[in-house]
């Protein structure tokens, strides 16, 4: 009988690498990437391009196969198309921004790269998470490869460099959090998530730790400085802002409005009637907590958004208690969070009226579907991530038993509806690379934690680098 599971379980690893095989895009005759989708029965639109979010999880498994060939492509090709000048034309991308995705054309029997920096793009969202992505993947290129010549070539000391600086900009804002549009990430269309979205900001985070580790010093000395000082200020802003649980819900619960001036206790001004409190407060198991989707001005968006929390507890934005708690939530409203596939992409989904509100009447975000609490198998490899660094591995056996029994058969959705995620999306694209990915790369992960985990795992800040933080005051980093 085991036996028997053992064989179920390697065909459909063999299936999904031929999969993957069959998603990887050429560029003069040189890997340099994966496709979004291979799925033939329905229109591609923008599926037939490789998306840098999506390619995380490819590269990572390609890292740990020693295919690290496809890893370098990609980084080399997606630097090109960095935009390197300032741009007068408002319509066009920042300097420094990385596109969302590319594909190759060919004209007069020549092939191109053509990048999407959201000019095309369903609503025209802007890839903010897109430079984040690259830089994780950079710093785990170095990692697998223990190579350091690449990261330090000038061109991708430039390419961080001016991620960095684009991140770093002076800009209408008084918090550390970084303000974005809504749909600037893995949520790409209008969801009530402009402001400071809890995603971006454990991206962010990851980003400028990056930028810590790879920088070479000479010559970045007040970039790195600025890093240093964000990076302090951020953790704890996120820390302590966004995190919700019991203890803290108490307290909100008890916030008074409009206190003006430096003693304020609500400082963003939080009208408790604005939180559903009464629900939540069934809903926090007594040692559970996660961090909340935004903060703002009298705005905490209490929804769960499950990558920006995974990613928070993989890159050490979160403390090692608020980790464990974060994993003790998941464990114990598994039925809400993972139920029958892994995992929820965020809970609960916004319902009637504030669906209608909040997403425009989008129909394909409709409750409980694609990004209003739709079910994504590629969030397993960050939940994999999440347990390994927490010691959670019954979550992470337990999400991959659910996951194998369906995803093959089903032929690798890109998501799944419904509250428990039984249902295929409803325009769910098949044969989904990330789906694919996430599901093997989780797998990976689980077989050598030791040398697989550090490829996306940041350590705590240790002491060396926190007494590197500013020795002058700079409250944004002029460009
Ligand atoms: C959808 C997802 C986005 C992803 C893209 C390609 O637009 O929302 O996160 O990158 O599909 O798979």
């Amino acid at each position: 009988m085991q036996t028997q599971q053992m064989v179920t379980e390697n065909n459909i690893e063999v299936a999904a690498w031929s999969a993957l095989e069959k998603s990887i895009l050429y560029y003069k005759g040189r890997p340099v990437g994966t496709l979004a989708a291979v799925d033939e029965t329905v229109d591609a639109l923008n599926y037939d391009q490789c998306f840098i979010r999506d390619f995380v999880s490819s590269a990572l498994l390609f890292l740990i196969k020693g295919r690290t060939d496809i890893v370098r492509n990609f980084l080399e090709v997606t630097l090109n198309l960095q935009t390197k000048k300032d741009q007068f034309n408002a319509y066009k991308a920042g300097r420094g921004l990385i596109p969302a995705s590319f594909k190759v054309i060919f004209k007069d029997g020549k092939e191109y790269l053509e990048a999407d920096f959201g000019e095309h793009a369903i609503a025209r969202v802007t890839p903010v998470d897109s430079g984040f992505w690259w830089l994780i993947l950079l710093r785990a290129y170095v990692v697998a490869t223990k190579d350091y010549s690449l990261a330090y070539e000038p061109d991708f000391q430039e390419g961080i460099r001016l991620i960095l600086e684009l991140s770093l900009a002076m800009r209408f804002d008084m918090y550390p959090t970084l303000l974005v549009p809504d749909g600037a990430c893995m949520i790409d269309r209008r969801m009530g998530i402009y402001g400071h979205p809890l995603e971006i900001q454990s991206l962010f985070y990851a980003g400028l730790r990056v930028g810590q580790e790879l920088l070479i010093c000479e010559g970045n000395e007040k970039l790195i400085s600025a890093i240093d000082h964000r990076l302090a200020m951020l953790r704890a802003h996120i820390r302590k802002h966004y995190w919700i649980d019991l203890h803290r819900l108490n307290t909100i619960y008890h916030y008074k409005g409009e206190e003006y001036g430096k003693e304020a206790v609500n400082q963003f001004n939080i009208y408790i009637d604005s939180i559903p409190y009464s629900q939540l407060e069934k809903w926090l198991p007594k040692q559970g907590g996660y961090f909340a989707g935004n903060v703002g001005p009298s705005r905490l968006d209490t929804r769960f958004f499950a990558l920006g929390n995974l990613m928070a507890v993989i890159s050490d934005l979160a403390s090692e208690e608020q980790s464990q708690a974060i994993m003790t939530l998941i464990e114990k409203r598994w039925t809400d969070l993972v139920a029958d596939m892994p995992m929820k992409i965020t809970f609960p989904a916004l319902e009637d009226e504030e669906y209608r509100i909040v997403t425009g009447c989008d129909p394909k975000n409709i409750p409980w579907s694609y990004h209003n609490g739709g079910s994504w198998p590629v969030l397993m490899w960050m939940l994999a991530g999440a347990c390994l660094k927490t010691n959670s591995m019954c979550i992470v056996e337990r999400a991959i038993t659910v996951a194998q029994a369906r995803l093959c058969e089903d032929e690798w959705p890109e998501y799944y509806d419904g509250k428990t995620g039984r249902l295929i999306g409803k325009q769910a694209r098949k044969y989904q690379t990330w789906s694919i990915t996430g599901f093997l790369l989780a797998k990976e992960l689980m077989r050598n934690p030791e040398q697989h985990l550090p490829l996306i795992s940041f350590e705590p800040f240790s002491p060396k680098q926190v007494s590197r933080v500013c020795e002058f005051e700079i409250n944004s980093f002029d460009v």
